[in-house]
């Protein structure tokens, strides 16, 4: 099964359920059609201070987030990709940075990651370059940055490379110089888009931020961020296509019930990621979620998911 085609069409996101082995292992065993790992880094991390995850419930399963990158570290992550990749699914894993204690340049964190997880079976990577709860300005803001780190790296690995970006939302201009960008680096897939940073909530019993670091502003995910998602999806896939470029898009963001990964798949997502809904509910949601969107195929009468990406229509005059 290629990794940019995979069966069923519905992963985890790095991130919820998917930091220790326990979590890995229960994803590996799921109707998950594959394993991403959490985020990891050179260096293990704690993560910020808790509370640090609240619920935003929105009619549906909602989050707020600023984790801040508890990761067990890279060294370990090789050990478990190695034993992930027995379990007869991709395995793909996802790359972050944070500064840690020696002097590596930026870009050099991610090559050595990269290699290592290559070398340990890994069948593709995900190079997050959007993460919001460190500096709050993600390194996918700044096409400079995004050169440095990508170009040593996709010479270097013969694994399919992914990227996951944040939200450009409405900048324009920048959303047009990284697609082109990542079209003339050649990646192999986006995966788009990252929780929806700098949210805040209050609880009105205390008066309370509902998260402590940050000053209480954290990425949102959940149903409030679909339609957002799907924009960033559709437009990804639909300047890809102009380009010629095979770039597969990876939908995330929102996915709480079936048909909102129906949405992503006409918006042009060839596979759906699954994050807030996974941390309320567990590995079970690849199993209810699957057999919703299978249900709702066989119902518009489909023979395969394949049929409907990227056939979303315009609005009528
Ligand atoms: C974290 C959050 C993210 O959205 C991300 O992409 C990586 C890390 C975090 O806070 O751990």
């Amino acid at each position: 099964m290629s990794v940019l085609s995979l069966r069923p069409p519905l992963v985890n996101a790095a991130g919820p359920h998917s930091v220790t082995r326990h979590d890995l292992l229960e994803i590996a065993q799921s109707a998950s059609g594959a394993v991403v790992t959490k985020s990891m880094t050179h260096c293990p991390r704690e993560g910020n201070p808790e509370p640090r995850w609240a619920p935003y419930a929105m009619d549906g399963f909602g989050s707020i987030n600023a984790m801040g990158l508890n990761n067990l570290g890279y060294r370990d992550y090789a050990e478990l990709v190695a034993e992930l990749s027995h379990y007869g699914k991709p395995v793909i894993a996802s790359l972050s940075y944070a500064p840690c204690d020696h002097d590596l340049p930026m870009a050099d964190h991610y090559l050595v990651m990269a290699r290592a997880m290559a070398e340990a079976g890994a069948d593709a990577l995900e190079v997050n370059l959007s993460t919001p709860n460190l500096t709050g300005v993600p390194i996918a803001n700044d096409p400079t940055q995004i050169r440095s780190i990508l170009t040593p790296l996709l010479d270097d690995v013969e694994v399919p490379v992914a990227v996951k970006l944040p939200p450009y939302n409405n900048d324009l201009p920048l959303f047009a110089d990284v697609a082109s960008l990542l079209v003339e680096l050649g990646v192999d897939a986006v995966a788009t888009m990252n929780s929806e940073p700098n949210a805040m909530d209050i609880d009105l019993e205390t008066r309370q931020k509902v998260i402590r670091p940050r000053e209480g502003y954290g990425g949102l995910g959940g149903p409030a961020i679909l339609p957002i998602a799907l924009a960033e999806v559709h437009r990804f896939a639909r300047y890809f296509r102009s380009q010629g470029a095979n770039i597969a898009v990876w939908g995330c963001g929102g996915v709480d019930h079936p048909e909102d990964a129906i949405k992503h798949f006409l918006a042009g997502a060839s596979t759906v990621q699954i994050g807030t809904v996974l941390a309320w509910e567990g590995p079970n949601a690849f199993r209810m979620l699957w057999e919703g969107i299978d249900d709702w195929l066989a119902i518009h009468g489909h023979q395969s998911v394949d049929e409907i990406i990227g056939q979303v229509q315009d609005a009528p005059p």
